[in-house]
């Protein structure tokens, strides 16, 4: 999966995404990730791409042009890129696909797993990073196809939460966790949370690892994780649960659990 990041700080993305898990899969090529520099689509010789709004207002606004401009030759790469790989024989790419361009924005929908799951399955995905007070709203008519927020705070820019996005999406692309099991099991799986874990000494400032973990009694194991994915999220989070698959006996469970928090 190739992923796209039209920013005006590259250097940011790039450090952030090139580290750990993310950065490994890019040296393997099963991601690629780039950072374009949407000042290098400044039209004019201060190579500034920010002016000040219509109608008064604090701040500056980034300007249609470059970013549209830097939309298209992102566009046209991507265009050939997919014809490469169709004419190499490297599978089919489906060049009638349009590439999904991202605004991070806190006014966008809030990301969560099943989008992660969702836009996994592109073939590419653009994110557009807004700085100072936005971007031109013209531009963001023409090119944009989907509006992110990563939860109900303003940061400075988009690039965080372009990184939070690669990151959620890039664990999800075959091949990039060493354990794909790891990738179905675990927080938000059937919107239940992830039961708790342990690791290497069995008792540790005299606590120990739960007896059922060690008995090697796998259908036990897993009958106790199931348990504790449903008390966990009845815990800490019970809106979970309404969209959860559960058993009778699981919902009494989660039940008992929320009328003991109370
Ligand atoms: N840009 C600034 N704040 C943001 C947020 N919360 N989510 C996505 N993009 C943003």
């Amino acid at each position: 999966m190739d992923f796209y990041i039209m920013t005006l700080f590259p250097d940011m993305v790039m450090e952030g995404l090139n580290t750990s898990i993310t950065g490994r899969a890019v040296s393997k090529g099963l991601l690629s990730v780039e950072a374009v520099n949407i000042r290098d689509y400044a039209f004019n010789k201060h190579n500034s791409v920010d002016d000040y709004p219509y109608g008064g207002g604090a701040g500056m606004l980034m300007q249609a042009e470059p970013v549209y401009q830097c939309y298209k030759s992102l566009k046209e790469r991507i265009r050939l890129k997919r014809l490469k790989k169709e004419q190499d024989g490297a599978g089919k790419s489906d060049n009638q696909k349009k590439t999904r361009v991202v605004y991070l924005s806190p006014q966008g929908q809030t990301f969560h797993q099943s989008m992660a799951e969702e836009f996994a399955k592109e073939e590419e995905l653009i994110l557009l990073c807004g700085h100072y007070e936005g971007i031109d709203e013209r531009v963001l008519e023409e090119i944009v196809t989907d509006y992110v927020s990563i939860g109900d705070y303003v940061l400075t820019g988009g690039e965080l939460p372009a990184m939070v996005m690669v990151d959620a999406i890039a664990r999800l692309v075959p091949g990039v966790l060493h354990n794909d099991v790891s990738a179905e099991f675990e927080s938000f799986q059937d919107n239940l949370l992830e039961y708790p874990q342990y690791s290497r000494p069995e008792v540790w400032h005299e606590k120990r690892v739960p007896e059922v973990l060690l008995s090697g009694h796998h259908a036990n194991i897993e009958k106790w994780r199931r348990e504790q994915s449903v008390i966990r999220t009845a815990k800490k989070r019970p809106d979970l649960l309404e969209k959860a698959l559960l058993t009778e006996a699981e919902i009494l469970l989660a039940e008992s659990v929320k009328e003991e928090n109370i």
